[in-house]
């Protein structure tokens, strides 16, 4: 089963996925290096996922996407936020790429945003946000106590990894934001695992037809 596994981070949803060949994309060299001790087996290209995903998701059997959620966040309208920024709308262009063009099964992983998500997404779990185009069942993650102050050490052992020192990301003083970043691999099974349940309802979207597309220039022209 060819899996693509995009904004991979350190590997958290990927961790339990048995029996797979992934290519996982990844842009910052010193998180990739952590993936790629964990998972040696796994082609690990260090580049831009979006433009990944566009040029190569019809080579794929399902995708997985966990876009950078920090624009998105809460945390984003808090006091100590003073810089504006937009919410970084391609986590909806790559979920209606998947939905109306890709014919695999996929699963796009946010955070709750501070806005009503614009395109309805399928199952909150925790405090996650899961878009795809099969059933996903509820469950129960696991959740850490204090998990938004926890230290660095606290969060590792959590999500069980082992590797040393701290990784700071995009100049963060916290070395615990690339752990907080991800999917605990619990969940990431679970959401895997719904993709390949025999009853899992594959949710199709209309693609357009050849003759629809006709039929629209027709109109307009
Ligand atoms: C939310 S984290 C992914 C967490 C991952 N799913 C996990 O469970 O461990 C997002 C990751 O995307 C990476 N990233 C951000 N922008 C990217 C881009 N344009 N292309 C590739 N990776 C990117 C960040 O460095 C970060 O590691």
């Amino acid at each position: 089963m060819k899996v693509l596994n995009l904004y991979s981070g350190l590997g958290g949803n990927r961790r339990y996925w048995k029996n797979v060949n992934v290519t996982a994309v990844e842009n910052n060299e010193q998180i990739a290096s952590v993936y790629r001790k964990l998972f040696p087996k796994d082609k690990l290209v260090i580049g831009d996922a979006h433009a990944y995903l566009l040029n190569h998701f019809r080579e794929y059997d399902f995708i997985w996407s966990s876009p950078p959620c920090q624009s998105h966040s809460k945390m984003m309208r808090a006091t100590r936020h003073t810089i504006n920024t937009y919410p970084d709308l391609k986590l909806y262009e790559e979920i209606l790429l998947l939905k109306y063009f890709f014919d695999g099964s996929w699963a796009v992983e946010n955070i709750t945003p501070y806005y009503d998500p614009l395109v309805e997404p399928s199952v909150k779990i925790g405090r996650h946000l899961f878009w795809s185009n099969y059933s996903i069942a509820p469950f129960d993650a696991p959740e850490l106590k204090g998990f938004f102050s926890a230290a660095p050490a606290e969060l590792k052992k959590w999500l069980g990894y082992s590797y040393k020192g701290n990784i700071y990301y995009k100049g963060n003083h916290d070395g615990g934001q690339v752990l907080r970043n991800c999917v605990h691999p619990e969940l990431g099974l679970h959401v895997f695992s719904e993709s390949k349940k025999s009853g899992s309802a594959r949710i199709k979207s209309k693609a357009i037809t050849i003759k629809q597309k006709q039929q629209a220039y027709e109109i307009r022209y």
